[in-house]
């Protein structure tokens, strides 16, 4: 009986179908183009991407920039569970509503992308059937500001070199925050898009191996 504990994964989440994954990718790409040709964005990026010029001509680099992107199917992640070992991790896994959404489909609307100088993603919007599925403890940027349920729902769609892709949802947050203080300079960085939908099914994800 001892063994019989639950064994958890390394995280829950909803996993686009491979054809919305495919999709997903090429909106991702071309936002990426889109903001390399802009040249507000490259007066910015001088500044924050590390490029070393500010001829107009020479386009920005920003599909090498972030160079990490997820290796299978794109993914929204529900609860990190780390195996059991994160906080939080047997109160998720327990509910009787995760147990019985493994398998079951769902289409996920995002509805903007965003960047920064470490993440690329997109804003997932949720549906009252989804918030049902979202753990209670994510939507907070250390050490403790909160914010309403769902707000760090997002894909990851590229990070940085050197950054671990937990960095993505703290990234949307950073931006939340900014929003809630009136902050509309940000525009280009998180830019709204036009609400798209995606297949995705609710599965628990033990590795990067598929
Ligand atoms: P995200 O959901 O932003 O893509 P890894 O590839 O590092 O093993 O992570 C697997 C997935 O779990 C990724 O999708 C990642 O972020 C998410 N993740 C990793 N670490 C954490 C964490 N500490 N908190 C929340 N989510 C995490």
């Amino acid at each position: 009986p001892s063994l019989e504990k639950d064994f958890l994964p390394l995280y829950y989440g909803w996993f686009l179908s491979k054809r919305s994954s495919e999709n997903l990718r090429k909106t991702g790409q071309a936002f990426l183009d889109e903001l390399a040709n802009s040249k507000v964005f490259k007066k910015e990026a001088n500044k924050h991407f590390g490029q070393a010029t500010e001829d107009p001509k020479v386009k920005i680099d920003l599909t090498g920039y972030f160079a990490k992107r997820p290796p299978s199917v794109l993914h929204c992640t529900t609860k990190f569970t780390d195996f059991g070992k994160a906080p939080g991790a047997d109160d998720y896994a327990q509910q009787e509503i995760v147990k019985s959404s493994y398998g079951k489909s769902f289409f996920l609307t995002t509805t903007a992308l965003f960047i920064t100088p470490r993440t690329v993603g997109a804003r997932v919007e949720l549906n009252e059937q989804q918030l049902a599925l979202w753990p209670s403890d994510v939507d907070v940027l250390p050490p403790a500001v909160s914010f309403p349920k769902g707000s760090r729902a997002h894909i990851t769609l590229g990070c940085a070199s050197g950054i671990e892709a937990v960095q993505t949802g703290l990234d949307l947050l950073e931006f939340a925050k900014l929003e809630k203080a009136g902050n509309k300079a940000l525009a280009p960085l998180c830019r709204s898009a036009k609400k798209s939908s995606w297949r995705a099914e609710k599965r628990r994800k033990c590795g990067e191996m598929e």
